[in-house]
């Protein structure tokens, strides 16, 4: 995506930190591109994976930065599915240990808090009791409660190279005309112990954001998914959008319908934008 890179973990990723945190930004989310994709996905609970040594560098250089991490299994499987295979399915109950144990890896590593988004039944519930067992009761959960099976994570899955090699991620994440099943998944995780929920995309659910901040007194987070990037970025580069104030128009949007965090790959610019005089 435009101006959007796979990082190495030293100077690269430092410099990327250093730079957000320069124009304001206390929070980074880091997903993890494994050497090399396997059935199981085993780089993803190595202590010496890529999201591991990045959370390793970036807690003994920024002691004070909201540290959090993505956890699925789809970018480190060969199979591109967001949980473990049997007979053909994503068996949801055999993928809650592998959440569990990819959860305390990072905490061990120094996440703040975990993101699991695989969209699995109970996920939330077994990352808990994984975490306060190894003795991370301190490590929050940002859930990706509410997330469709939607056409807008393209660009992350070819830059990812995290599409499913067959079939689609129907099975686990949600029909996009459905808003109750939405309540309901925000009300389970929030049960199992959510710090704070998510939903996702931003753009064409805003719907969703406004009901389950209605339901709900936890953080809610939104994200403003790749697809919506990248179709903005591209609008930009040709000429027919001011991107500024697309951009900021749309992330007030978000704020407007309930969401009091946005996660943007506009981040950057759109925090000098908005430290900048009108
Ligand atoms: C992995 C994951 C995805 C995104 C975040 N975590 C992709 C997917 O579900 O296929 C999407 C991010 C984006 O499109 O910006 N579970
Ligand atoms: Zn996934």
């Amino acid at each position: 995506m435009p101006g959007v890179y796979q990082l190495s973990v030293d100077r690269p990723l430092l410099a990327e930190v250093e730079a957000a945190r320069a124009a304001g930004i206390q929070a980074v989310l880091l997903f993890g591109l494994p050497a090399t994709k396997d059935e199981a996905g085993s780089e993803n609970w190595a202590d010496d994976g890529i999201v591991q040594q990045a959370l390793r560098v970036l807690r003994a250089e920024h002691p004070d930065l909201l540290l959090m991490s993505d956890v699925c299994c789809c970018e480190y499987t060969s199979h591109g599915h967001c949980g473990v295979l049997r007979d053909g399915v994503v068996d949801n109950d055999a993928t809650l240990p592998v959440l569990g144990r990819v959860a305390v890896s990072h905490a061990a590593a120094g996440a703040s808090l975990v993101g699991p988004s695989a969209m699995m039944d109970g996920m939330v519930g077994a990352i808990r009791s994984a975490l306060d067992s190894a003795d991370f009761s301190d490590c929050g959960i940002m859930s990706y409660a509410v997330k469709y099976a939607s056409a807008f994570y393209g660009p992350f899955r070819d830059a990812a190279g995290s599409a499913p090699s067959f079939g689609d991620r129907r099975q686990y994440q949600m029909d996009p005309a459905n808003v109750r099943e939405a309540l309901a998944e925000a009300a389970l995780d929030e049960a199992e112990g959510a710090d704070l929920l998510m939903v996702k995309p931003a753009l064409a659910y805003l719907d969703v954001v406004r009901a389950v901040r209605e339901q709900s007194t936890l953080p809610l987070v939104t994200y403003n998914v790749s697809g919506e990037y990248a179709m903005v970025k591209a609008a930009a580069r040709a000429g027919w959008i001011d991107e500024r104030r697309v951009v900021l128009e749309s992330l007030l949007g978000m704020r407007r319908a309930g969401a009091d965090a946005i996660i943007t790959y506009h981040a950057l610019e759109a925090a000098r934008w908005l430290s900048e005089p009108a």
